[in-house]
């Protein structure tokens, strides 16, 4: 057997605190472009962080322990939301965008939540893994995201009822 066949990659999910906010928002840096303003600043993450339900989750390859994803969250009721999820550029395709979404939506609910919801840009990619995994569209938000330049973006309201079947 070829010494270059890929390793396999075991990811671990981690609950994150403010004090790994840097690994956080160094993928945050890399994964979402300024062009449309979808990322977070640092503040706002630190800000919604002590609220209730809100839940950061950094995705690590288990050998390296470096972390190469993550996910923000909101358990309210029996909603939840996911605020944001990134990957750093350089291991995007790989799958942990999905393993992400799949502890989104277990972790929701686990927790009690009967209806999921996510915004994301219209154009955004990431439409696609969110459609794969049973999201629909539930509504249109004009002009939700500002890119740096002042344009304006659209985005969609995203629906999953995990148990409806
Ligand atoms: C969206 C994102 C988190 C997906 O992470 P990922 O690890 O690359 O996702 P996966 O490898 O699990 O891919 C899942 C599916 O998403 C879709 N997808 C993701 N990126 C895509 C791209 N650039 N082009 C086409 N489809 C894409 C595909 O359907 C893909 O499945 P496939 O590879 O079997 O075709 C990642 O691309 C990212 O960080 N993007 C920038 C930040 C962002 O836009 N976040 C979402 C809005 S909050």
């Amino acid at each position: 057997m070829s010494s270059l066949a890929p390793r396999p990659t075991t990811l671990l999910f981690e609950r994150a605190e403010v004090d790994q906010l840097d690994e956080v928002m160094a993928i945050m840096a890399g994964a979402f472009s300024p062009d449309y303003g979808e990322a977070w600043t640092r503040s706002q993450c630190a800000g919604i962080m002590p609220m209730s339900g809100v839940v950061l989750t950094l995705a690590r390859e288990q050998a390296s322990a470096e972390a190469r994803g993550f996910s923000l969250l909101r358990t309210v009721a029996d909603e939840a939301e996911l605020l944001l999820i990134g990957v750093a550029p350089r291991f995007q395709r790989s799958g942990i965008g999905r393993a992400l979404l799949d502890h989104f939506i277990a972790h929701s609910s686990g927790c009690g939540a009967r209806r999921l919801h996510l915004e994301v840009r219209d154009g955004n990619l990431a439409a696609g893994m969110y459609r794969a995994t049973g999201f629909a569209v539930a509504g249109r938000r004009h002009h939700y995201y500002r890119g740096a330049d002042g344009s304006q973006f659209d985005a969609l309201t995203l629906v999953l009822e995990p148990n409806q079947g």
